[in-house]
């Protein structure tokens, strides 16, 4: 058996990115330190880096959700970066959208612990929401390559909603290569943006993918019912 043990201290940053709700994103990364592993959600070589590599390299992206909306996390597994985000912006309500039982399970244990009433767990594939579930901001980690995760998430989007993919440091390569994809997918614009240069050692990397403002109508998108609105 592996065993790594948890070092308490808090770093800085964190004081800064939760505030008043510190106490609740230590208590998450207990989880993530404990249940997390013991559930197979987190790997136990984590341990030490919990706070750097994982929730605060999340919490980061913050800056770039507007006041008061709605959140999809798909693919949240472990609840990146869908808890930290909650857990540092109280006005915002979180779903966080996980197609695995066991994680789904895990995710509710944790929600009801911390006592996150802004956060809601839906067992699905980010498929499955659409037409359901919409936002402005969809959000993302570790969940599949930028083209792909776009054919997920723009469909649960707003018109003029954002997609946050967190990516490593080839993501400018992956934009690139999955340019065409994207925008067949819906995607009018991809910046990658450099996030939390100033708190962490590393910085966190972010794909935004915007849709347009408007969405064609139904009526106008297919050519049956456009030849129907020409007679
Ligand atoms: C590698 S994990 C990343 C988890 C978390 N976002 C993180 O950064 O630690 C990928 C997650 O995506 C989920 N997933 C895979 N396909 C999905 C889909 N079509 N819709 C939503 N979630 C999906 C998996 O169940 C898994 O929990």
């Amino acid at each position: 058996m592996f065993h790594v043990k948890h070092d308490p201290t808090v770093p800085a940053a964190a004081e800064q990115l939760f505030g008043d709700r510190l106490d609740l994103a230590v208590r998450y990364v207990e989880h993530l330190a404990s249940t997390g592993v013991e559930w197979g959600l987190i790997g136990p070589r984590e341990i030490p880096r919990l706070w750097e590599r994982h929730v605060l390299n999340c919490a980061v992206v913050a800056e770039l959700v507007p006041q008061d909306v709605l959140v999809l996390d798909v693919g949240s597994g472990a609840g990146l970066p869908g808890l930290p985000l909650a857990l540092c912006r109280p006005d915002l309500r979180v779903v966080l959208v996980e197609p695995l039982l066991r994680r789904v399970e895990w995710l509710d244990l944790v929600v009801d612990d911390l006592g996150l009433d802004a956060v809601q767990v839906r067992r699905a594939r980010a498929e499955e929401v659409v037409g359901e579930l919409t936002a402005p901001v969809v959000t993302a980690r570790a969940v599949a390559p930028l083209d792909r995760l776009a054919r997920w998430g723009l469909p649960l989007l707003e018109p003029g909603g954002a997609l946050l993919a967190v990516k490593g440091r080839t993501a400018e390569q992956e934009v690139t290569a999955t340019a065409a994809g994207v925008r067949r997918a819906g995607g009018v614009s991809t910046e990658v943006l450099t996030l939390g240069s100033q708190l962490l050692d590393e910085a966190t990397t972010v794909v935004r993918v915007r849709v347009g403002a408007a969405r064609p109508s139904v009526a106008t998108s297919r050519p049956r019912a456009r030849r129907a609105a020409r007679r």
